[in-house]
């Protein structure tokens, strides 16, 4: 049996803040701070040139993605942190407006290198392994702005560049590449997956988004090509969001939905990454939307054979498929879905479900056959900072011990795991709803939504709770 690499993981745009220091303005720093009115998972407004436009002008608005949890500024401090925790291995991403402002400069900017050095650095001192995302949601405004993201094949070629540099100037401390972050969020959320600006008020034509994703497998396949061609010794990998989709009945029809859910929802993308060709059940769901992919047979043949040599996925909870509407809905990871009655939810809605996991891991291994990891699984909630400096943050113990209680199984029922990332294992921006205070991390962040606060790091209960895991799991080895 392998052993399971603990690690923990964090999103550029989330956590580095730094965005004067010749970054460019991306997608994901044109999201204001907009108090949620609602149990809504997400406060993302779609990104029309409106929205491009007051971003660029506003100076009254908090973008909370501009500051992050200042990661640029305790980046030492931090992984100081994550070696004193025990981490086997540390995700995180690399900002594409960080290094190439616009996408289209021909060298890099200077102050973005020199911080990517230095985390590069400081982790191999730590003896920290790295599983490093090239693209996590945020794309170079100016992308957007000239090519309509990734709706252009230009955007490709840029990609690409962009990758060439990192590959050249990190790729001896890479153990585990990540061409995008949750591919399927394209679909779900384009402004995030795909960088696309919305047309018409209608909403988003299912032709760009699919072009658009067809660009990014396209893209993804490129840089595993580079990479194998340039001697990497990382392994490459592809990741989806997983919902663990359970019928709402034993109604017949709903199975039947269920098993479509999961195939264009979840599978889809990672059957083309994994086995380099469209499944079967796209053509019909693309004849029924009046999608007609533009692909060459270059691309097509580079798909076949440039597949990944893992796969991961994102877990935090499950959802329901029906044909009714019947139900109470509620919210999840890029998802809406109906309420389990079987199941307790965050205070965001996200319904919490270990066994969904273990079910998920089945799932995955059996379909790829290839080493699966869990590359994000963690509990969003409000916690408090005593006037001595504690975060008593027991459940998010509870949650990280029944999930990895379901691991630990999983695994003991022969499922290849390799590693498993707590999402957002120092306090960082949330993805979905811009907040602060939708924590996630083991590492406390002292800073509110509008970005008021020290941002000094205290040590939850929780972070020498996993300290004590990682030790206890290494000793049995
Ligand atoms: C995943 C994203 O979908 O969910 C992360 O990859 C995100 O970037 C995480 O932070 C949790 O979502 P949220 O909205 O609670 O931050």
């Amino acid at each position: 049996m392998n052993r399971i690499y603990w690690g923990g993981a964090t999103a550029s745009s989330q956590y580095e803040g730094a965005y004067e220091e010749g970054k460019g303005l991306d997608t994901q720093d044109c999201r204001p701070y907009l108090p949620r009115t609602s149990n809504a998972t997400t406060t993302t407004r779609l990104l029309t040139q409106a929205v491009i436009d007051e971003a660029k002008a506003s100076t009254d608005q908090f973008y909370p993605f501009r500051k992050g949890s200042l990661g640029v500024e305790h980046c030492q401090e931090d992984i100081e942190l994550l070696a004193e925790l025990g981490l086997d291995i540390y995700r995180f991403s690399i900002s594409w407006a960080r290094l190439f402002p616009t996408g289209e400069e021909s060298t890099p900017n200077q102050a973005g290198v020199d911080y990517y050095d230095q985390v590069f650095k400081l982790l191999k001192e730590k003896n920290i392994k790295v599983f490093l995302t090239m693209n996590h949601y945020a794309v170079p405004l100016a992308i957007v702005e000239n090519y309509r993201g990734w709706t252009n094949k230009k955007t490709i070629a840029l990609y690409v560049k962009f990758a060439e540099f990192v590959f050249k100037r990190w790729g001896d401390y890479v153990d585990f590449w990540l061409p995008f972050n949750e591919i399927n969020a394209g679909y779900f959320s384009p402004y995030n997956g795909v960088g696309l600006v919305k047309l018409e008020e209608a909403g988003y034509k299912f032709q760009d988004v699919f072009q658009s994703l067809h660009h990014q497998f396209v893209a993804s396949a490129r840089v595993i090509k580079l990479g194998r061609e340039l001697g990497l010794r990382g392994e490459f990998g592809a990741m989806v969001s997983c919902f663990c989709y359970y019928p709402n009945t034993t109604k017949p029809e709903d199975n039947l939905k269920m098993v479509q859910d999961e195939q264009v929802n979840q599978w889809f993308c990672m059957d083309v990454l994994s086995n380099g060709v469209y499944p079967y059940y796209m053509q019909p769901f693309f004849k029924q939307h009046d999608v007609v992919l533009e692909t060459t047979e270059e691309e097509l043949a580079l798909l076949k054979e440039h597949t990944c040599d893992f796969v991961s996925f994102s877990y935090y909870s499950s959802a329901i498929s029906s044909v009714t509407e019947e139900g109470q809905q509620t919210a999840g990871n890029l998802v809406v879905t109906t309420k389990n009655p079987h199941l307790k939810a965050s205070e965001w809605g996200w319904q919490i479900d270990p066994i969904g996991l273990r079910t998920t891991l089945h799932k995955v291994y059996d379909r790829y056959q290839k080493p699966v990891m869990i590359a994000e699984n963690g509990f969003g909630a409000h916690d408090e900072l005593t006037t001595t400096g504690e975060i008593h943050d027991d459940y998010r113990i509870a949650y990280f011990k029944e999930h990895f209680d379901e691991i630990l199984a999983a695994q003991s029922e022969g499922v290849d795991i390799r590693a498993y990332f707590a999402w957002g294992i120092i306090d960082i921006v949330s993805a979905g709803s811009c907040e602060m205070g939708k924590r996630y991390g083991v590492i406390y962040v002292d800073a509110d939504n509008q970005g008021h606060g020290t941002y000094n790091r205290y040590k939850k209960d929780s972070f020498y709770w996993y300290q004590n895991f990682i030790k206890e799991q290494h000793q049995s080895e």
